[in-house]
């Protein structure tokens, strides 16, 4: 990097057509990048001996916030052989935070992708996806990976914990409504809550998970038929086993249901749950008639995104 030229790099957000949970579990995760929605890092050296950390969304960043930033950059330029460097570090997100939309994974893999640039260090998708995972994990603890691993393909992916991802085709773009509950999420406190409840009921919690991943095969044939009806409907399945593991509220329940009840083809919970998006697979001339139910029925934001074949 010449003396005072920002570095650059980005990642998307991710959001997850099926499965999250019980991919802890072993089970197939699918997951989509979805690119309009972005972290972008900025890099500069400076005189300054320290590495100065700047949240430009986040006028006033909570301890916990800049902790996670700043061990984030402490475990990846370690990963790569360094310390902190002696820069200024931006980070600017319109990836909303705890909602089930890889915030925390998007910013690892931009900074991945920073700090390793910033070495002269070119890495592939599997090795930004390694060091991203490791910032990912130090500061989450148990995760199964699959929002680093989508993030930085930036490819729809079939992903089963500690294997290689499977990219696959979308037979055709996909029309998403993504609402967001109004509700803060915690993904590392339902991950835990989910685990203690299973330690106690491994038969039931078995069952639960097995369904999951009959849906997500379901899900499967039905992105390769391009048949949207019974995509949604899989999804639909999907919430109701994610309701059963009790990472579903009210709230999510309430916003499937409208979704459904406004034309999806089916509708679930995305993420970690306890709070943060659900997402519609919509038909293209429903889906901003489909956000305004939810938005009625008290989402705090909803949008129309498309996921194409071509992704991101
Ligand atoms: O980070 P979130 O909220 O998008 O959820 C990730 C998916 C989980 O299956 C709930 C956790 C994991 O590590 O796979």
């Amino acid at each position: 990097m010449s003396p005072r030229a920002a570095l650059r790099t980005s990642a998307p957000a991710k959001i997850i057509l099926g499965g999250e949970h019980a991919v802890v579990y072993g089970v197939p995760a699918l997951v989509l990048p979805l690119s309009g929605l972005r972290t972008e890092v900025s890099l500069r050296e400076s005189n300054i001996p320290k590495l100065r950390i700047l949240l430009g969304d986040l006028p006033n960043p909570s301890e916990a916030q800049m902790a996670f930033v700043s061990g984030a950059c402490r475990t990846i330029t370690a990963a790569l052989g360094h310390g902190l460097p002696d820069a200024t570090l931006e980070v600017r997100s319109s990836v909303p935070i705890a909602s089930g939309l890889g915030s925390s994974a998007s910013l690892c893999v931009a900074l991945s992708r920073a700090f390793s640039r910033l070495h002269g260090t070119s890495m592939a998708p599997a090795d930004i996806q390694r060091l991203a995972n490791e910032a990912e994990q130090a500061a989450h603890g148990r995760a199964s990976g699959v929002d680093t691993a989508a993030i930085a393909w930036g490819r729809p992916l079939r992903f089963v914990t500690g294997q290689p991802p499977e990219p696959f085709a979308l037979a055709g773009p996909l029309t998403l409504v993504i609402a967001h509950s109004g509700e803060v999420g915690s993904t590392q406190a339902a991950v835990m809550d989910v685990a203690l409840r299973r330690d106690s009921e491994p038969d039931l919690y078995g069952g639960y998970f097995a369904g999951i991943r009959e849906a997500v095969d379901r899900m499967v044939q039905a992105l390769q038929a391009g048949d949207p009806a019974a995509l949604g409907a899989a999804m639909t399945d999907n919430q109701r086993w994610l309701q059963a593991i009790g990472v579903s509220t009210p709230m999510l329940d309430r916003l499937v249901r409208v979704a459904t009840q406004a034309g999806a083809h089916g509708a679930k919970l995305t993420g970690g749950g306890w709070g943060g998006c659900a997402m519609a697979l919509a038909p293209e001339d429903r889906a901003e008639a489909i956000g305004r139910a939810m938005i009625d029925a008290g989402a705090a934001w909803a949008q129309v995104t498309t996921v194409g074949a071509s992704q991101p």
